[in-house]
């Protein structure tokens, strides 16, 4: 790319496209979608384009440093010198006359690259609030997270079993010359190498395939459901977990799919829809009573929690630039409150399961001790975090049991007799004292 310079024309789309995602905080794919419904590029243009915007909100702190800004809030009020920036990274001719860029110096720019790339939460694109807490949460295995967090997404797919197999899907992958590789470790994840625009294709329009990570991929085998069962999915959004869940249960039994926000329900239905999962019901949460309702009803309950987001930041890089600490202690809060009413949906004898796209104990494991401490009902039986770092994004799960009438009972009279015996031992200790005395 040495001899490569960006045209006035792609420098103005640039710009156009960070202007949209600094001030109007609209989501960056949105803001990709808005641009090119407009503009129509060559597909290798428009690749380019995305590529070097996404490193360059990926890497904020790194393009602001040597643009001349030591804190990523104050590059983000300079976009021209951002992208005078992107030359100096790519060693392109710096582009002359932009507005807002007469002060830059390419002389210092080339000089604050060069000891940018000895500063690692530059060189990684990892803003200070998250290099303390993940310190702080995650110790030494931190420093390795965060490089990986700093690397592009592997992207994934499901295979629909409700409409193909997987031996049917590879087939059709290879007669659309779209390269893929199989996931050893997942049943139905496929790697897609090729750049393809996937879901323009007719396979996914036939609903034969989802998009999903190879890590979320594993949370719903996690609830260990099987056709016929009654399943509570009670933070359904726009239902990843729930059409696995159908997938698992061969379209049989029931699954209640709820969520707070009624909207995501309705993409549900019609993801459900074309998915040909017809075995769900969905129940938007509008009061307590809801939960209420449901005490003791559901053989397993999924509760993929909201949280924080820090395993997935390879792929929603553009959200970690404001300072999420106060946020994720008001979500740890919320997550702490529906795991405690929530989980009174599982009846006796059901599987419980909390998940989270976190790597951060204060919302995985800490809030499964606090959890069991509070709820003796409840037994774990497993948990587990995928790391950012094992190729795919990040994710923990915990499966819990809720202990059937009689185990319930038998652990109250165990319980019981251990109270006694305690409140017996003093005494039999004084007299042996006595008695060696
Ligand atoms: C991590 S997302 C769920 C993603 C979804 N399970 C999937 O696989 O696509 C968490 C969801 O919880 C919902 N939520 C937030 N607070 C809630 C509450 N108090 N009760 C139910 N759902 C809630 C959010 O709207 C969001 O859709």
């Amino acid at each position: 790319m040495a001899s490569y310079s960006l045209s006035s024309f792609k420098i103005r789309l640039i710009n156009s496209i960070l202007f949209e995602n600094f001030n109007k905080d609209v989501p960056l794919d949105r803001v990709y979608a808005n641009h090119f419904r407009k503009i129509k590029l060559e597909p290798q243009e428009q690749s380019l384009i995305i590529d070097l915007v996404n490193d360059l909100i990926k890497r904020l702190n790194y393009y602001s440093f040597i643009a001349g800004y030591n804190k990523p809030k104050d590059g983000r009020r300079h976009i021209n010198k951002l992208i005078c920036a992107l030359h100096v990274e790519n060693k392109w001719p710096v582009p002359k006359g932009l507005s807002d860029c007469d002060d830059f110096s390419e002389k210092q720019a080339k000089i604050r690259k060069e000891q940018a790339k000895e500063i690692p939460n530059l060189k990684y694109g990892c803003p200070e609030w998250l290099d303390l807490l993940g310190k702080k949460e995650l110790g030494d295995r931190w420093e390795k997270e965060k490089i990986a967090l700093s690397r592009k997404p592997d992207r994934y797919i499901r295979v629909n079993t409700l409409k193909v197999t997987k031996e049917q899907l590879c087939q059709m992958l290879s007669a659309a010359r779209i390269k893929y590789e199989v996931c050893e470790n997942s049943e139905d994840a496929l790697r897609i190498t090729s750049n393809t625009d996937l879901f323009k294709t007719q396979m996914f329009k036939d609903g034969f395939f989802e998009q999903q990570d190879a890590g979320s991929q594993e949370i719903s085998p996690f609830l260990q459901v099987k056709p016929g069962l009654r399943v509570i999915d009670a933070c359904a959004g726009a239902g990843g977990k729930t059409l696995h869940l159908a997938a698992l249960m061969k379209g049989k039994g029931v699954i209640i799919a709820m969520d707070d926000k009624d909207w995501k329900l309705q993409a549900l239905r019609e993801r459900a829809k074309r998915a040909g999962a017809f075995n769900i019901e969905t129940r938007h949460i509008d009061s307590p009573k809801v939960i209420k309702k449901l005490k003791a009803q559901a053989d397993r309950v999924l509760l993929d929690v909201p949280c924080s987001g820090t395993g997935v930041l390879k792929r929603n890089f553009d959200t970690k630039w404001s300072d999420n600490s106060n946020d994720i202690r008001e979500l740890t809060a919320i997550q702490a409150d529906i795991i405690d009413r929530y989980s009174q949906m599982t009846r006796p004898g059901g599987i419980l399961v909390y998940s989270t796209c976190s790597i951060l104990p204060m919302e995985n494991q800490n809030q499964i001790e606090t959890f069991l401490k509070n709820h003796t009902e409840f037994v774990l039986e497993d948990q587990k975090t995928v790391y950012p770092s094992e190729g795919g994004d990040g994710f923990f799960m915990a499966r819990m049991r809720r202990l059937t009438e009689e185990e319930a009972a038998a652990r109250d009279s165990d319980a019981e007799n251990e109270s006694q015996s305690a409140a017996e031992a003093p005494a039999e200790e004084n007299t042996a004292e006595t008695s060696d005395e």
